[in-house]
C-alpha cells in the first residue's frame, strides 16, 4: 500500500512559504488578538503595503499587525481597543483606494486613534487630505505622521539609485520618534507649512492632468513572456486578484490598486509597466521578506 499522502497545491504552497497563515485565510475573527503596549493599553494595528515599508513601520507598532486587504476578505468589519492606527503609503496625496475601501466599510472605535503614512519624496497635502477624508467615516485622528522611505513609485524612480538615499532618510530614526510619539499618546497632526500646501496643490493638480501619473485604473503592466516562469509569486502579492492563470500563461487584469508588489516581487523581473525609469531595478523593503508581503496581500486561499 503506498503511504505517501498526496501533498495539495495548497499544502505545497505552504511549505514553500507562500501560502498565508491558516489564521488570516480562515476569517479575521481568529486573528483579532489586540496587542497590549507597555502602558497596558490593547493596541490594533492595520497596515497595507506593496513593498515592505508600510509593514516595517507597522511591525514598530504592534507585534501583530493586521492587513487591510486580510481583514477586507474576512466577515469582522468593527473593531474596539484603547489605541487603533493605520499604517499605508502616500499615493499622490491620497490613501491608495484599497485603504479607501477599508475606511468605507470598517467601523472603528478607540480613545486614542493615529496614522502613520510612507513616502517617498515629497508627502504633499496627504496628511490634510486623509484627515479630511477619514471624517467622512466618523474616524477623528488624534495623530497623524509621516514617514520618508524609499520611493517605490517605478514610473519615476531608479530603485537602484534610490538605494544610496537609504542612510540619508535616517529611516530608523524616524520611526523611532514616531513609536515614542504614540506610546505617549501625542496629539499631533503633521502640520503643512503655506509653502508646502502651495506646491502639494500644484503637484496634485498636475498629477490628476498628466497622463504619466497614471491612477489606479490606468494602470496598466505588462509580463514579458519570454522572462516569465509561472512561478505564481504575482498571484500571491496581489491584494486586488488581479492575476491569474489563463490559457496563454499568466495574465493581468482587474481593479488594480497600484501597489506595484507584482513588479517589484516578481523573481524574473518579468512583470514592466509601459514607462519606467529603470526595468531592471526592483525593490523590497530589506527587512521584508517576500512571505511577508504574500501574508498581508494573499487573496487565494
Ligand atoms: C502609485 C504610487 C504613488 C506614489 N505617490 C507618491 C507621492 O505622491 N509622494 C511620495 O512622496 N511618494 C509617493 N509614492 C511612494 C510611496 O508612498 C512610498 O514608497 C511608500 O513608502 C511605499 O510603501 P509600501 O512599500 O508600504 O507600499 C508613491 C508610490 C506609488 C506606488
Ligand atoms: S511572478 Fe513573474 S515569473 Fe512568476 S508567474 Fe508572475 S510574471 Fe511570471
Ligand atoms: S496588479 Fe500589481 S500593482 Fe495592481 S494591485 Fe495587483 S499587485 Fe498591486
Amino acid at each position: 500500500m503506498n503511504t505517501i499522502k498526496r501533498m495539495t497545491r495548497r499544502e505545497a504552497l505552504k511549505n514553500l512559504g507562500l501560502l498565508a497563515s491558516g489564521a488570516f485565510i480562515l476569517g479575521t475573527s481568529n486573528v483579532l488578538t489586540s496587542c497590549t503596549n507597555d502602558n497596558g493599553k490593547k493596541r490594533i494595528v492595520f497596515y497595507f503595503t506593496g513593498s515592505g515599508n508600510s509593514l516595517y513601520v507597522a511591525k514598530h507598532l504592534s507585534a501583530k499587525p493586521l492587513s487591510i486587504p486580510q481583514v477586507l476578505q474576512g466577515d469582522q468589519l468593527e473593531f474596539e481597543a484603547d489605541e487603533i492606527g493605520l499604517v499605508f503609503p502616500d499615493y499622490q496625496g491620497k490613501a491608495p483606494s484599497i485603504v479607501q475601501e477599508f475606511a468605507q466599510k470598517v467601523k472603528l472605535k478607540a480613545d486614542y486613534m493615529f496614522s502613520v503614512i510612507t513616502y517617498g519624496l515629497d508627502n504633499c497635502l496627504v496628511t490634510e487630505l486623509w484627515e479630511e477624508y477619514a471624517k467622512q467615516y466618523g474616524w477623528h485622528f488624534n495623530y497623524i505622521n509621516v514617514v520618508l522611505m524609499q520611493d517605490v513609485y517605478l514610473p519615476m524612480f531608479n530603485q537602484d539609485q534610490q538605494r544610496t538615499l537609504y542612510e540619508q532618510k535616517d529611516e530608523e530614526g524616524q520611526i523611532a520618534r514616531v513609536v515614542e510619539d504614540i506610546n505617549t499618546r501625542r496629539e499631533w497632526i503633521y502640520e503643512i507649512s503655506p509653502e508646502a500646501h502651495q506646491r502639494g496643490e500644484m503637484i496634485m493638480n498636475m498629477v490628476s492632468r498628466n497622463p504619466i501619473y497614471p491612477a489606479t485604473s490606468q494602470a496598466s503592466f505588462t509580463i514579458d513572456r519570454d522572462l516569465c516562469v509561472g512561478c505564481g509569486t504575482c498571484v500571491n502579492v496581489c491584494p486586488k486578484k488581479c492575476y491569474s492563470f489563463g490559457t496563454r500563461g499568466i495574465e493581468n487584469n482587474g481593479d488594480c490598486t497600484y501597489c506595484m508588489a507584482c513588479a517589484n516581487n516578481c523573481p524574473q523581473k518579468a512583470i514592466k509597466l509601459p514607462r519606467e525609469a529603470n526595468a531592471n531595478a526592483r525593490y523590497r523593503h530589506p527587512k521584508i521578506t517576500l512571505q511577508e508581503i504574500v501574508r498581508a496581500n494573499q487573496q487565494h486561499g
